[in-house]
């Protein structure tokens, strides 16, 4: 029936009517360089000029919008979309420090209490999630992704599909999903924002799309495209990716928005010579709706009475587009999302505090524990908190939080206090900036960390230093919080340090003399509650890194899944004429995978049901994890394996199965894996992905680079 109803409506709307439809405005916020738009909003709105808004939200202004469309000919209710990564109005932590849960569950539940929190507040529809694959911290949009792997962006994609959305369109507590940036975006050049992007296309298949397949395949409502070019196409140009592999190949029946004034940049770009033939391109090339460049508004209508646009494409591109508001069920009731009663309601669930706490505790990665500092229990009287985020809140939040209330944020200092008063003093010292060279603090800090038992240092980037248009040339910490460190090391004293960051950060003296680190990333509303469940050993620490941490920008890009080269290295420091660096190692200061916890593991008994396996055919894979230690915890195990000889070079290392386990002490349990033969497939040129019969190299470890048990099978 919606087919029939959107026909239906289809023919009665003019040319004008339907162009409307596919243009896009932003509200009061701005998420994008401001345009230069000098007609009325509302007017236009009333005209049936827009089919869709970002940037409003709640459920006054939602209701006021939407009585503006009403008020158009055809009534033909708008969409409100907005960024909603990392949670509405509870803060969940950024994407990459989800990233680093490995819990699908968890990131699951933090994407559905976004979704029922934003439409609660009017939102039909939010920009994520982002699906980037990203290689290059230099590039700040890392943090809104799942990291550098395709294995686990793909089931991280998934996941947050399916909490955004739940089971169907339309429910009012989830809202679409918008998969993003289509496609490639996350390998700009050096790491620059909007930088183009030159790829091969087997790279592209194998590691960049896969993600954006898997959220598809998870039922992912609309597709957004993306501000770089593609081998020289402006990605919103290009009708390889968004005609022949989107809505060609895997046949997307859904609806693809423009990114912000992205089609007006193909002028910059020197793809296109004006907006109307950017307007051109971009509707040719599968582009349905145009985010704040008004080119369609401006241009499309003259492009289909000159016949260089058919009338058939605008078509296409509305009907998509409407299906989206019947599935949603707009029009049956356009106010559906803009309840006053549920908002309030929603808003004030408690629960979802609780929920947040959960989710940031399962993101931190334990880095380093010298001597079992950590966690800090008995015998402790005194703890020094220095360093210039350990009272933050509104740093927690980073960027991309659209409602976030930074009052109610909880820092590492309320945190601690929470947690250990009165048992244990805390004493605060700010010690330095984030941002500059004063270094005035510092005596103090010293002198406060020389009358502690411990000394708790909250160290890092700012809140807004990651996220959009904020690429970095130097990852070390700013200004002089790593000279600081070093100050109050010269105490003698134990020191744990806490990091907060977007992205992978290099911190070498802390890596080389903390007594134990902890990397929080941003963790949103419940950061320091969180952060002192790790600390004080109420939770114990299950995270494991999503990204490779390099030791250096020279490294950059830096990735576990690398090809081998002919001249590799045999051991650290054997550089004659082999592929390595005079003043660096070849390895990172921590790989991909990666992550410590309170107790121990112990992996044995690796089992393979074949070691010939036939195309077609599943290898089942077993072996045994013990929790050798005194804690309860949970270990990701992580399946690898490596094509040993193949017609295209294959990477060293390639993930193809993780599982987070829980286990008491001296607990252990039998693990499986299912390793489906298609899993073994690369993507050839010319001819797809193949799969090619030869020896496998299976790998089961507790991070890419600590390889427990290995064996070999080989492919028929
Ligand atoms: O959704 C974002 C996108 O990721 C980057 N440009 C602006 C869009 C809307 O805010």
């Amino acid at each position: 029936p919606i087919k029939k109803r959107v026909d239906s409506l289809l023919k009665l709307m003019t040319l004008k009517e339907k162009i409307g439809q596919l243009n896009q405005y932003s509200g009061r916020e701005l998420t994008g360089p401001a345009s230069n738009r000098k007609n009325n909003l509302l007017n236009d709105i009333r005209s049936g000029m827009v089919g869709s808004m970002l940037n409003v939200k709640g459920v006054k202004d939602t209701r006021e919008i939407q009585a503006a469309a009403l008020q158009s000919r055809l009534k033909i209710p708008l969409l409100f979309s907005l960024d909603v990564i990392h949670g509405y109005k509870t803060v969940f932590p950024v994407p990459l420090a989800e990233a680093a849960s490995w819990d699908m569950e968890a990131i699951g539940q933090s994407a559905h209490i976004a979704a029922k929190e934003a439409a609660a507040s009017g939102i039909h529809w939010t920009f994520a999630p982002m699906v980037d694959i990203a290689r290059d911290p230099r590039w700040g949009r890392i943090m809104e992704g799942a990291g550098e792997d395709t294995y686990l962006g793909s089931a991280i994609a998934k996941a947050r599909v399916l909490g955004f959305q739940g089971k169907k369109l339309g429910a009012t507590d989830a809202v679409m999903a918008c998969v993003k940036h289509f496609a490639a975006y996350g390998a700009a050049v050096a790491g620059r924002d909007y930088n183009p992007v030159d790829m091969s296309e087997q790279m592209l298949h194998e590691v960049y799309l896969p993600p954006f397949k898997a959220a598809l395949d998870a039922g992912a409502a609309t597709f957004m495209n993306s501000f770089n070019t593609l081998n020289g196409v402006p990605a919103t140009a290009s009708s390889y990716l968004q005609r022949d592999i989107l809505k060609g190949a895997w046949k997307y029946s859904g609806f693809v928005v423009s990114d912000w004034g992205s089609i007006r940049e193909m002028v910059p770009w020197g793809y296109a010579q004006n907006l109307s033939e950017a307007a051109q391109y971009a509707i040719l090339a599968g582009s349905d709706m145009d985010m704040e460049s008004e080119a369609y508004k401006k241009e499309l209508e003259k492009l289909v009475l000159a016949g260089k646009v058919n009338s058939v494409l605008i078509d296409d591109a509305v009907r998509r587009i409407l299906t989206k508001k019947f599935e949603l069920g707009l029009f049956d009731d356009p106010y559906k999302f803009s309840d006053f009663q549920r908002e309030e309601r929603v808003m004030q669930d408690k629960s979802h505090a609780a929920i947040a706490r959960s989710v940031a505790r399962s993101s931190v990665v334990l880095l380093k524990n010298e001597l079992n500092t950590l966690p800090l229990k008995t015998g402790i009287k005194k703890i020094a908190l220095i360093g210039p985020l350990a009272t933050a809140k509104t740093d927690l939040a980073s960027t991309w939080t659209v409602y976030a209330d930074t009052l109610s944020m909880t820092s590492v200092y309320e945190g601690l206090k929470e947690k250990y008063s009165p048992v244990a003093e805390l004493t605060y010292a700010k010690g330095c900036n984030l941002n500059d060279q004063d270094t005035t603090g510092f005596k103090s800090a010293v002198e406060l960390a020389g009358k502690a038992d411990v000394v708790v240092m909250v160290l890092g980037e700012a809140g807004d230093m990651t996220g959009e248009a904020k690429s970095r040339t130097d990852l070390s910490l700013p200004g002089r919080q790593e000279a600081l460190f070093r100050a109050v090391k010269a105490t003698g004293k134990k020191i744990v340090v806490v990091l907060m960051a977007g992205r992978p950060l290099i911190f070498n003296s802390i890596a080389q003399q903390a007594d134990a680190i902890v990397y929080a990333f941003w963790l949103g509303a419940e950061a320091g509650h969180a952060v002192a469940d790790v600390l004080s050993g109420d939770y114990n620490p299950s995270g494991k890194l999503p990204v490779t941490f390099p030791r250096s920008v020279g490294q950059i890009p830096l990735f576990y899944n690398y090809l081998n080269t002919g001249r590799p290295i045999s051991k650290e420091g054997d550089i004659h004429y082999r592929s390595a660096y005079m003043d660096s190692p070849n390895s990172p200061r921590y790989a991909f995978g990666y992550g410590l916890s309170y107790t121990s593991f112990d992996y044995s008994n690796l089992k393979m049901s074949t070691d010939f396996l036939k195309k077609g055919q599943d290898l089942t894979v077993s072996f045994t994890l013990k929790n050798t230690g005194e804690y309860t915890g949970e270990e990701v195990v992580q399946l690898y394996i490596q094509d040993k000889v193949a017609s295209i070079v294959r990477p060293v290392k390639e993930l193809k199965g993780f599982e987070k386990i829980n286990l008491k002490p001296g607990e252990r349990k039998i693990v499986k894996f299912v390793l489906p033969a298609s899993q073994l497939a690369f993507y050839k040129p010319g001819a797809g992905w193949v799969t090619e019969a030869g020896a496998f190299k299976l790998m089961i470890g507790s991070a890419s680079d600590q390889i427990r048990l290995e064996q070999t099978f080989n492919l028929n």
